[in-house]
């Protein structure tokens, strides 16, 4: 069931520091709505039900919670990308610290795993329909964007590969710092 997914896959990325015990969201598009994680919870912890489907209005289409406050970043990449049907907000420290200064080609093999390149978005209050826009329009290419004192963003064409994307941009991080600390190029 793509709920228990949803909710597994998140704790796969709390489990791995991706994000804090109420930061970050998820989302899956499904056949009759956008399946998101619910705002403000320790989302760790939820269970399928918890989960909150709302259309690409952001209207709750079901569901007894209110949907993730950054539920505008959500629909607007379904919006702008038919080919995304899973989007993963994550809070991971070295992606968004390095920003423009993460080094592409230093884990070759990896990166392929993005389809594309690191889009970098500048600072821009969550939640809102600006950093929405601003993050629909970085990922018109490419399927990962570090959202500059924020976070991450990655999508896929399911969840597997969305979180795949968050884990290999979190690894191209570590890559840049240990050169950075090595003293590389
Ligand atoms: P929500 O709990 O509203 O999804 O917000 C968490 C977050 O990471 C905002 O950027």
């Amino acid at each position: 069931m793509i709920e228990e997914e949803v909710v597994e896959y998140y704790k796969f990325l709390y489990l791995r520091g991706h994000v804090s015990l109420l930061s970050g969201n998820i989302s899956v598009r499904t056949d009759d709505c956008i399946l998101i994680t619910p705002t403000s919870a320790p989302k760790p912890l939820l269970t399928p039900r918890d989960l909150v489907c709302i259309d690409l209005r952001g209207n709750v289409v079901r569901g007894e919670r209110r949907p993730s406050s950054e539920w505008r970043m959500h629909v607007a990449i379904y919006r702008a990308r038919p080919d995304v049907n899973a989007v993963v907000h994550t809070h991971a420290v070295l992606p968004t610290i390095l920003a423009e200064r993460l080094k592409p080609g230093l884990l070759a093999e990896s990166e392929s795993y993005l389809g594309g390149g690191i889009a970098v978005v500048p600072p821009i209050k969550p939640g809102t329909w600006e950093l929405a826009e601003a993050v629909a329009a970085a990922l018109a290419r490419d399927n990962v964007a570090v959202l500059k004192k924020h976070g991450v963003v990655a999508v896929g064409p399911a969840l597997a590969e969305a979180v795949n994307r968050a884990e290999v941009l979190n690894d191209i991080a570590l890559a840049t710092l240990a050169e950075i600390w090595s003293g590389g190029p």
